[in-house]
């Protein structure tokens, strides 16, 4: 089919023309000959990279240029919404009915807003648990919703399937004529989620590029179709052998390991591997590169180790690492300047980064407090599917290890020619539902027993098994919600008191707020600010918490001999080893973020506790959402006495600093590190800046006469430009002592859900 016979408007069509797209893939004439451009509901099971995104891009064309609709996109990952964010600005200059440009946005933050600024858009992506977040919150936009597409469906049947579930059962409740399209690269049984969606379904196995699965003993590779490939031996550990061999062929790979030690010391044995085989021009382009991670956020023993293999063109990817790190190292890598990355499976659920060769190091994965577990056939399928880059590679190949040839056997079959597994629902689980079912009655989805029953009926679950289990966890649920003073019954009906509704909005688990509202009830003998931090930590959405390691043990277990009187809550005794380290983590969790705001620099959090800055990232957002979430509900309490130490507390993790930096990392531009230069520099408040001429400011370390214009400009001084100009000119020749580029968290709400206001 060509772009030239598509029913959408010529508008539309320029847009495809100018990407160079002029035929359809097939699986995209499919789904248009399947009735996607006429409203009909879709399921669309077609490999990785095989065009997906069109589908949904005309659709969206279609019902907003043609139909005055409104476009929901659900993505599971931050990253991926905004990767669709930056696909979907193609489309800006397209123009409506009324003439009115289309308006693309981006939500993904904050889950306690009504976000009122998404009123304008024509189309919002969102994460699936942001859309939950706005159904909860009622936000009108919803309303007019009529098409909603869920990308990465396969994903209804992990840990958080059930708010995908949900919402989509919601966004179905709201508007019955609603198109929903459901796109996936790996499901079993698209039949059975269309038929739930009351849907049609395309099911194709086409590539754009074509890919062979393979499993390698030595230096022997065995394929799919039947083809043999053997390798050079180059290096000892067949994993680096595999992609180097690549490498030398002029291929990338990716190479996937069990743990993040693992993606380390494989990043360095392949650089080493890899030495003296780039191009000069790829060697120059990579020191830039690596100068660029040192640069970002503070130092670590990590982020050098990073910067090390990176200029060697190789790079390893896991959950540790800063975010924008990450971002580097697969930017670096889709221009094609990395040649290898080695990843723990975190990745494949990621971004869009094919590679010509993925190697799968281990079938089997590292779970923090479970130990080694096989990965499944869909896990297995989401990262060989990642073979092959359109325009690059004439093929892809995707290869596993074995250690004999009986083991190879076993993978071929229960991997490479496995089908992946069913997908089915987990909402039949007290912890997954309690929310949910509280979420229902505070919003007005259903106000009786039976109405909610009715309700959950609507879902990916309902429609699989009888509801009678559902039945039974909801009585057991709205009793405990009754009990918790969360609901309340007048007669057959149900309500959400306020404290209900306040925590439904918040989105904290019923339990963690049972457990918020009980420990500010019951303060400690001693409250500092460990106590409000480890009570967050003791919530079960401090998810997750860092683990302590043996070396750290000892450490913990005296903290907390040291500091009893500090507890809201009594930890569980050493009898039960399970609940034990897990109050251990809780503890440790709490330590570390102590520490934090004690400005503990990055790389001591590294070296004395283990903690990685991506760990401590994680730790820091949740904590600040649940810090404010106690501070809520405080106020919805009744409960003032602790709130105004739980605001500046807040406020603390977020910038990781001691409250006498408060003010000054308020500014933009300055982050924890600076902030303390200039306090120790003698610009201890706003007023001393203010006084401040700039050229004193530019001699402090780390503050550029940039940075010094920008600050003047906040706090109100006066700045002389010509004298500013000077000492630009001069600095201009040493830059690199002001480079380093910090943590800065948004300063204003919202800022971080992308375009304040459409124009
Ligand atoms: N008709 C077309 N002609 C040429 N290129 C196309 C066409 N349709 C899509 N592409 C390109 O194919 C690439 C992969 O598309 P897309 O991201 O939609 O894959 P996908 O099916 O969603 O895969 P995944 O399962 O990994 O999400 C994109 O870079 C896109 O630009
Ligand atoms: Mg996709």
């Amino acid at each position: 089919m060509r772009v030239s016979e598509l029913d959408v408007t010529q508008q539309v069509k320029d847009v495809l023309r100018k990407r160079g797209y002029d035929e359809l893939y097939p699986p995209q004439a499919d789904a248009i000959e399947a009735g996607a451009l006429e409203g009909k509901n879709l399921v669309l099971a077609s490999p990785t990279a095989s065009g997906k995104t069109l589908v949904a891009e005309l659709c969206a064309m279609k019902h907003i240029v043609e139909r005055g609709g409104r476009v929901l996109y659900m993505t599971p990952l931050r990253a991926l919404a905004w990767e669709k964010y930056e696909e979907f600005q193609a489309y800006s200059g397209v123009e409506r009915r009324d003439g009115r440009r289309i308006r693309v946005g981006v939500s993904t933050g904050d889950l306690d807003s009504r976000t009122i600024w998404i009123e304008g858009y024509d189309i919002l992506i969102t994460t699936n648990e942001k859309c939950d977040s706005l159904l909860r919150h009622r936000s009108p936009w919803m309303e007019g919703v009529s098409l909603v597409v869920a990308d990465e469906i396969h994903l209804i049947g992990g840990d958080r399937g059930p708010t995908l579930e949900v919402a989509l059962a919601r966004l179905r409740q709201l508007s019955p004529r609603l198109q929903i399209l459901a796109l996936s690269a790996t499901i079993r049984n698209p039949e059975e989620i269309a038929e739930w969606l009351d849907a049609g379904y395309v099911k194709t196995d086409w590539r754009p590029v074509p890919l062979r699965e393979g499993v390698a003993l030595n230096e022997r590779i065995i394929f799919n179709d039947g083809s043999v490939k053997r390798l050079e031996p180059l290096h000892n550990a067949d994993v680096i052998n595999i992609a180097v061999n690549s490498v030398l062929d002029g291929g990338q790979s990716l190479i996937f390991v069990e743990s993040r030690r693992r993606s380390q010391s494989v990043a360095r044995q392949a650089a080493n591997a890899l030495g003296g085989s780039l191009k000069r021009r790829d060697l120059a382009e990579l020191e830039k590169i690596s100068a660029e991670i040192v640069v970002r956020g503070e130092r670590t023993s990590l982020a050098d180790e990073l910067a090390f293999t990176v200029a060697k063109g190789v790079a390893f990817h896991h959950a540790g690492l800063r975010t924008e790190h990450r971002r580097i190292v697969e930017d670096a890598f889709k221009a094609g300047r990395l040649k290898i990355i080695s990843a723990t499976p975190t990745l494949a659920a990621g971004v869009n980064l094919p590679a010509r060769t993925t190697v799968i190091g281990s079938y089997r994965r590292f779970t923090p407090g479970y130990g080694m577990y096989p990965i499944s056939v869909l896990e297995y399928k989401q990262m060989s599917g990642r073979a092959g880059r359109p325009q690059y590679d004439e093929y892809g190949e995707s290869v596993l290890i074995a250690s004999s040839s009986d083991e190879q056997d076993a993978l071929m079959e229960n991997y490479v020619a496995a089908q992946p597994e069913r997908l089915y629902s987990r909402l039949a689980q007290e912890a997954a539902l309690r929310g949910h079912a509280l979420a229902a009655v505070a919003s007005d989805y259903a106000h009786t027993e039976q109405g909610l029953v009715d309700f959950f009926g609507q879902t990916f679950y309902g429609y699989h098994y009888p509801m009678g289990n559902i039945k039974l966890i909801l009585a057991a649920i709205l009793s405990y919600l009754r009990r918790e003073d969360m609901i309340e019954y007048k007669g057959d009906y149900v309500y959400a008191t306020d404290f209900g509704r306040r925590v439904s909005e918040l989105y904290v688990d019923p339990y963690s707020a049972v457990i918020i509202r009980d420990g500010l009830r019951r303060g400690a003998p001693d409250v500092t600010d460990f106590t409000w931090l480890h009570l967050v930590c003791h919530t079960s959405d401090m998810r997750p918490i860092l683990r302590p390691r043996r070396n750290d043990i000892e450490a913990v277990e005296s903290y907390i001999e040291e500091h009893q009187d500090e507890f809201a809550f009594r930890l569980a005794s050493d009898e039960d080893y399970v609940d034990y380290e897990q109050s251990l983590g809780e503890v440790k969790t709490a330590m570390v973020l102590g520490a934090w705001i004690q400005e503990t620099a990055e790389s001591d959090l590294l070296e004395k506790y283990s903690v990685a800055p991506g760990d401590r990232y994680s730790a820091v957002q949740n904590a600040d959402w649940l810090l404010y979430s106690t501070n809520e509900l405080a106020e919805v309490l009744g409960m003032t006495e602790h709130r105004a130490h739980l605001r500046r507390l807040r406020e603390r993790v977020r910038y990781g600093v001691t409250e006498k930096l408060l003010p000054l990392v308020r500014l933009r531009g300055i982050g924890r590190v600076r902030a303390r230069v200039l306090y120790n520099s003698g610009f201890p408040t706003i007023a001393s800046l203010k006084r401040a001429p700039v050229a004193k400011l530019v001699e402090i370390p780390l503050i550029g006469p940039r940075l010094a214009k920008v600050i003047k400009e906040q706090v109100g001084g006066l700045v002389d430009e010509e004298e500013w100009r000077r000492l630009d000119t001069a600095a201009s020749q040493q830059r690199a002592l002001t480079e380093f580029i910090e943590e800065e968290p948004e300063k204003e709400r919202g800022e971080k859900e992308g375009p304040e206001e459409p124009e």
